[in-house]
């Protein structure tokens, strides 16, 4: 009886994958889905009669439910590299020339593919089973999620075809019909929507509970082979094995022998790429011969033989109403643009930065012009282009104006940099600055003392610098627009409660140019206390580990300038702490209560990991950088996040300087 049974679910094994095979990679059925579920329902039955017949490539397999707890990390065989890309012809161009460069008198042949906007994803097969599927991670090693990986229909348990070991590379991705239909789910469930099909496949793939995994319905490209062994002379003839293998391969692929063919299949899925049923950011260029793809080998990040070729990023056109001029806490001028609100990338868009004074003059902006606007990702839009053929007549260049928009100071421009300056530390916009900076989270955390706040303190001459913040009268506060006597009171209980913030976190406070949190940490660290860094020359302070000229000639200026000192006279009157005795507190953590985001590939840490490292130091981590954000460590390839970063003037460190914080180094 129970070989018959293993005899009828080995039947039933083969036939259900041989369907699953037509229904998911071939799109052609052969039987009814009623068919189907009363072949599998056969199967379930037979396998719980006989737990121990179940076959490792059992459909009844795709959804496990034993995965606890977090991923283990696995090591790559060979790395997962990403790709170099650009959005420009010209670079097209320059890798074909650069190809033919490096492999003189050869023909080159080009494969370009479809760059699905999905997620990377191996999966190992030994003795034609799916073993293993783990995500890209960090390229050198990623997380294990096989049960997840089995919950792909259109990934075989089973090769079509004999091989020994071998690891496909594909794309996991979500068709736009099936993010719809989960977003629509969430909707109805009243749950926070998701924003694109892209991060849905990512985070669905790293669910705990493949059950869950399964309901969303991810789908799967293979666009890469490798064997223990080479099986064939071009990545086309890989790609073509696939297929049989049993995997869906993107039909869209096509041979390219010049720069013209592939410019042309990239102008065409630019034009036609809404048609799709999923969604693709770009073209992959590989060449297509692997003996020439051998030779060129890979740059520790990139393989030299392929590119990928992106469509730009989101564009509108809007009008530009008005440029005004925003002064910073250290009297940088920064032109920003007040936009008719325009619909962008998923968010409305009413003012963007024109980033200083030489790019309003390249780009030749224009009041009353219309612009183009560009957002890719979670980047802060910028104005990329004008709209010469719109220009109103009367509009005339920009007038950078000689002095400051706020105190009628002059602006000067500085010799090293692009940035115009209000000279004037005096300037309200500068003090207002200084003091938001003041009383910022890692700084002296003073709640309650907001942007409107601030203003109306400066104008209203209650406070002309930092120090005044502590001695300002309670009863003035309550008379102040929004104000009342509770939030006065609790505005007077804030201060007296940042009075205790440790030393660094005054020094950092105080606003020096080029002392960020981190800086500040190391100067306290070694000075000790104020005085200690007054008495200091600038050779002294140069010669601190990770403090290099520019630092050390501002902070040396900053205290022996009168008008700071007064200030930190009055902070010392005030009770703040000017000593560094906090060092020696137990159980204070390098990253108390900061928010880091961690972008771009670390060599020393997984992504997970180097969350893990994090909040080890006492910190926390988001995805998206934002004006809460403390710090963001850039890794490798970084992008977004950090141009966002840039923008927004939050403390940056790379790897190493981030292994020296948290005292790994
Ligand atoms: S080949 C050595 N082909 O794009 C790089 N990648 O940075 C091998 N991608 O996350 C990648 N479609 O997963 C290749 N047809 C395609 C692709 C593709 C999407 C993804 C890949 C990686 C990123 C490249």
């Amino acid at each position: 009886m129970s070989e018959k049974a293993s005899k009828r679910i080995e039947q039933l094994v083969r036939e259900l994958n041989e369907h699953s095979y037509r229904y998911y990679v071939l799109g052609t059925p052969t039987v009814s889905d009623e068919e189907f579920d009363r072949l599998m329902g056969e199967l379930e039955e037979l396998e719980s009669a006989h737990p121990d017949r179940v076959l490792p490539d059992s459909p009844t397999r795709r959804v496990g439910s034993d995965l606890s707890g977090s991923f283990p990390a696995v090591r790559h065989e060979v790395p997962m590299l990403s790709l170099d890309n650009t959005y420009s012809e010209a670079d097209l161009v320059e890798f074909d020339a650069r190809l033919q460069r490096e492999l003189p008198g050869e023909a080159l042949d080009y494969l370009a593919e479809l760059k699905v906007d999905g997620v990377a994803l191996s999966l190992t097969y030994e003795n034609g089973l799916l073993v293993r599927g783990v995500t890209r991670g960090d390229g050198v090693q990623g997380e294990e999620i096989t049960p997840n990986a089995r919950t792909i229909r259109s990934i075989p348990l089973r090769l079509r075809g004999s091989e020994d070991r071998c690891e496909i590379r594909g794309e996991v991705y979500l068709t736009r019909e099936d993010f719809d239909a989960i977003n629509k789910e969430r909707e109805q469930r009243e749950e926070p929507l998701f924003a694109n099909p892209r991060n849905t496949a990512a985070g669905s793939l790293k669910m705990q509970d493949p059950r869950l995994v399964a309901d969303r319905n991810l789908s799967f490209f293979a666009h890469g082979l490798m064997t223990p062994q080479p099986q064939h002379d071009r990545h086309s003839e890989s790609l073509d094995r696939l297929e049989q293998l049993g995997f869906p391969v993107n039909s869209e692929r096509r041979r390219c022998g010049s720069t013209d063919d592939i410019v042309a299949y990239w102008h065409e899925w630019d034009r036609d790429r809404e048609s799709l049923p999923y969604e693709i950011d770009g073209i992959v260029v590989k060449l297509d011969a692997l003996a020439q793809q051998a030779r060129l080998g890979a740059t520790a990040k990139s393989p030299r033989w392929a590119f990928a070729f992106k469509f730009s990023a989101e564009r509108v056109r809007t009008r530009l109403l008005k440029i005004v001029l925003q002064v910073g806490r250290t009297g940088v001028v920064t032109p920003v643009a007040e936009l008719d609100p325009v619909l962008l990338a998923g968010s409305t868009v009413s003012r963007a930065t024109l980033h200083n004074a030489e790019e309003l003059e390249r780009k030749d902006i224009r009041e009353g012009d219309t612009v183009v606007l560009e957002k890719g990702g979670d980047v802060i839009p910028k104005v990329v282009a004008v709209v010469e053929s719109d220009r109103p007549q009367d509009a005339r260049p920009f007038d950078f104006p000689e002095t400051c928009p706020v105190c009628d100071a002059n602006l000067v421009k500085d010799e090293s940099e692009v940035a115009i300056r209000c000279v004037n530390s005096g300037c309200a916009a500068q003090l207002k600055g200084r003091i938001r900076h003041f009383a910022s989270r890692t700084a002296m955390d003073i709640e309650g003392l907001g942007h409107a706040l601030v203003d109306q303190l400066v104008d209203r001459k209650l406070i002309g610098d930092a120090g005044d913040l502590y001695s300002v009268d309670e009863k003035k506060v309550v008379e102040l627009e929004r104000m009342a006597e509770t939030s006065a009171r609790n505005l007077m209980n804030a201060l007296e409660r940042s009075k205790a913030q440790p030393f660094h976190n005054v020094l950092f406070a105080l606003g020096i140019r080029h002392v960020g949190a981190t800086v500040a940490r190391t100067l306290a660290d070694h000075f000790g206390s104020i005085k200690g860094l007054r008495e200091a020359s600038v050779e002294d302070i140069e010669a601190v580990h990770e403090i290099g000229g520019a630092i050390a000639a501002s902070v040396h200026a900053f205290l022996t300038d009168e008008n700071n000192a007064a200030v930190i006279e009055k902070l010392r009157d005030a009770g703040l702490t000017l000593e560094g005795e906090e060092q020696t507190k137990a159980g204070s953590k390098p990253l108390d209560g900061m928010i880091v985001v961690v972008t771009g590939s670390l060599s020393r840490w997984g992504r997970q990991q180097a969350q893990d490292a994090v909040r080890s130091a006492g910190g926390k981590t988001t995805s998206s950088v934002s004006r809460k954000t403390d710090i963001v460590v850039a890794g490798e390839n970084a992008g977004s996040k950090l141009e966002k970063a840039k923008e927004l003037e939050i403390e940056i460190l790379d790897e190493d300087a981030f292994a020296r914080l948290i005292g790994v180094a």
